[in-house]
């Protein structure tokens, strides 16, 4: 089974003349354990592709469906729950919370995906695995911005969610750092199953994805798989 399908999906801003056709009946499947970098000029729906498998918008017309639910016809809170069990998000610009050590930013994922146990443990143990051990009671303006851009990817995953989402997750990082969070991506998707999909305008990074899918004036312009998905059976 898929991971997140999107079936003629359409977004359409405005109406009339003005109406403006970020995506135009996109259909997509991903499958677990895919690392997959969404590519395309400024403007060809990459975020708008994002925003949908994320579930953090609807589509105009079509469907999308996470983990074979479908999420069309979900009340807001139905929909923020299956978001918060289902799919981890990193940001470009990392959006830790400011007052939250590493730690604690970290716990607030388990907290609002109501996972139970021994959270702080948790977000210790998903802490070290991303290279933070020694950095746990840091705030965000103590860290440095790959180290933020760590804490934010720790989050993602620490409640081991079916798909991560990133939007350009290496594009306020130097090329060396954006390097550096790119094969800790890839090291999560590697070791752990981890899925992701992410968005990039960065060669450097669309030459380590799995698969790239092209976007053009929000269609599909190219899909090409490279290597196969991490694990295609399922277990993440
Ligand atoms: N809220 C909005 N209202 C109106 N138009 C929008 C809105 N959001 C996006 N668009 C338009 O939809 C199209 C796709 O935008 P989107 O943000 O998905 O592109 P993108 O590929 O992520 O671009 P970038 O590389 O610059 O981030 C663009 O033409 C954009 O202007
Ligand atoms: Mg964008």
């Amino acid at each position: 089974m898929s991971i997140c399908e999107l079936r003629d999906a359409t977004k359409t801003y405005g109406s009339g003349a003005a109406a403006v056709h970020a995506l135009d009946k996109v259909s997509l499947a991903f499958e677990p354990g895919e690392f997959t970098a969404i590519s395309g000029p400024s403007g060809s729906g990459k975020t708008t592709l994002l925003n949908l498998v994320g579930l953090l918008d609807v589509p105009t017309s079509g469907s999308v469906s996470i983990t074979g639910q479908a999420a069309g016809g979900l009340g807001s809170r139905a929909l923020a729950r299956l978001r918060a069990e289902n799919i981890g998000f990193v940001f470009q610009s990392f959006n830790l919370v400011p007052v939250l050590t590493a730690t604690e930013n970290v716990e607030m994922a388990l907290h609002l995906a109501g996972t139970s146990g021994d959270r702080r443990k948790l977000a210790q143990e998903t802490l070290a695995a991303v290279g933070l051990g020694e950095m746990l009671k840091r705030k965000p303006a103590e860290l440095s911005g790959g180290q933020q851009q760590r804490v934010a990817v720790a989050r993602a995953l620490v409640k081991k969610p079916a798909v991560v989402i990133a939007d350009e997750p290496t594009a306020n990082l130097d090329s060396t750092t954006g390097s550096q969070i790119l094969d800790l991506m890839r090291e999560m998707n590697d070791q752990r199953k981890a899925t992701f999909i992410f968005s990039t305008h960065d060669p450097m990074v669309m030459a380590r994805a799995r698969r790239v899918i092209a976007l053009h004036d929000g269609q599909v312009a190219g899909d090409e798989v490279r290597e196969p998905a991490a694990d295609g059976s399922g277990g993440a």
